[in-house]
């Protein structure tokens, strides 16, 4: 008796509970955002610290970078990143807050795991970029936030505490594309404008080529058909008992092996399309390690040295197919620049084969550095481009999950 739930609170709830599960985590993920930023506009540099006087004789300006400076932000897998980037591009503070210790155990990156991080994380991470860059919330004249692709909760954490901050700063929003701001890296280490140009991501969830006609026109080409080649060195470390993420470790062992031990394939190297498939290099890989099922040759035994042959061989193969691809988009599109990001493209030997291609065929080849390779948020730089071609973004913008992939030729059924 009088402990029932009140009926306006109880209609609330069902008309909550009616709301997709998308719906329901989008409204909790924006409440608790909304709130943490509103009650810690006590961090300091994230204080708003009113009007600066304008008055003619008034007090010399607040800051010189004031409403000047734009703030990108990144949570789209497990990395929670903010940075600080002036019109000219310049990175005035980049942090990255990864969360590698909490999905090692587990092999990859656990979803739920990484938006309850990214929650804790995103104004902390947002307060040191603000106060690295010597900037407050007054300076900034734009937000930037990655709003795809990625995982959902991960993704909706950014946007909420971007559209938190555009609509309290009265700013416009922009909506970031991530693997084109992974592209986009390379512009940021050119420190001047590279488009048209090959673009090529690698990374844990993408093996994608673009042909980039500008920063913000960028046509798929080609992507991969099942496991991204990052997914692929995470997926193979783990068959040959190395821990997350996998690829700088295979990179690492494989320098003491031999890359020709093992003859992996080469999937689609020899056909013109430019996609992509790893998964049967993987299970090369597996059969190699434990044996192949229904063979009665026992595998060969896993020692130090054998494991070492085994990563060795792998990324060579690995490697052979994604430069072999950007040989061959650069052939088809005719373009002098090829723009290489990502966060297998952190890995040296492929620096060094894209490095012999460009010479080879005398192009131009940027490769981002290795700390714009893997996730960051200065690649969010891009939202300058969009920002200088009007192209802002509705706060009720939202997020776009899932992985970027071409889509597959449709055959007409009407032509039989
Ligand atoms: O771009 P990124 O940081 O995150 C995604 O958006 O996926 O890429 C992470 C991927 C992981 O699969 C990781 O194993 C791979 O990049 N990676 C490497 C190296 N460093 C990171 N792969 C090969 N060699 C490396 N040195
Ligand atoms: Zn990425």
């Amino acid at each position: 008796m009088g402990y029932g739930i009140p009926p306006l609170w109880g209609s609330g709830m069902r008309k909550f509970y009616r709301l997709s599960f998308h719906r329901r985590k989008w409204l909790l993920v924006t409440f608790q955002v909304f709130l943490k930023i509103v009650f810690q506009m006590s961090i300091p540099s994230l204080q708003h610290p009113g009007p600066a006087p304008d008055l003619p004789g008034a007090s010399p300006p607040f800051s010189a970078n004031r409403g000047k400076l734009l703030l990108a932000i990144e949570s789209s897998c497990d990395e929670t990143a903010a940075a600080v980037i002036d019109r000219d591009r310049n990175v005035l503070s980049n942090v990255v807050a990864t969360q590698h210790e909490l999905h090692e155990r587990f092999g990859g990156v656990v979803p739920e795991i990484a938006s309850r991080a990214h929650l804790e994380r995103i104004l902390p991470v947002i307060d040191e970029a603000l106060r690295n860059a010597n900037a407050n919330l007054t300076d900034l004249e734009a937000v930037a936030v990655a709003t795809h692709p990625g995982l959902v909760g991960s993704l909706l954490v950014g946007l909420t505490a971007a559209k938190t901050l555009a609509l309290v700063l009265n700013i416009p929003l922009l909506s970031i594309n991530h693997i084109e701001a992974h592209i986009y890296a390379c512009r940021m280490m050119a420190g001047r404008d590279v488009f048209p140009a090959v673009g090529f991501v690698v990374s844990g969830g993408h093996s994608n080529l673009y042909d980039c006609r500008s920063p913000v026109e960028f046509e798929l080409l080609g992507s991969t058909t099942d496991d991204a080649a990052g997914e692929a060195f995470d997926k193979v470390a783990q068959i040959l008992g190395l821990e997350y993420p996998g690829g700088p470790l295979i990179e690492k062992i494989a320098a003491q092996g031999n890359p020709s031990a093992v003859s992996f394939p080469r999937t689609f190297l020899n056909q013109s399309r430019l996609d992509f498939s790893f998964s049967g290099l993987k299970t090369a890989v597996l059969y190699a390690a434990k044996g192949t099922p229904g063979s009665r040759t026992p595998p060969v035994p896993l020692t130090p040295k054998r494991v070492a042959d085994l990563a060795a061989s792998f990324q060579a193969a690995v490697i052979d197919i994604l430069v072999g691809k950007c040989d061959q988009a650069l052939t088809q599109t005719g373009r002098k620049t090829l723009l290489v990001g990502g966060g297998v493209a952190a890995n040296s030997t492929f620096r060094q084969r894209l490095a012999d291609l460009a010479r080879k065929r005398n192009v131009e080849m940027i490769v981002a550095a290795k700390e714009y390779c893997t996730d960051n948020a200065a690649m969010g730089a891009l939202g300058w481009e969009l920002l200088e071609r009007g192209i802002t973004s509705p706060l009720d913008l939202d997020v776009k999950p899932g992985l970027v992939r071409k889509r597959p030729v449709e055959t007409d059924r009407s032509q039989g």
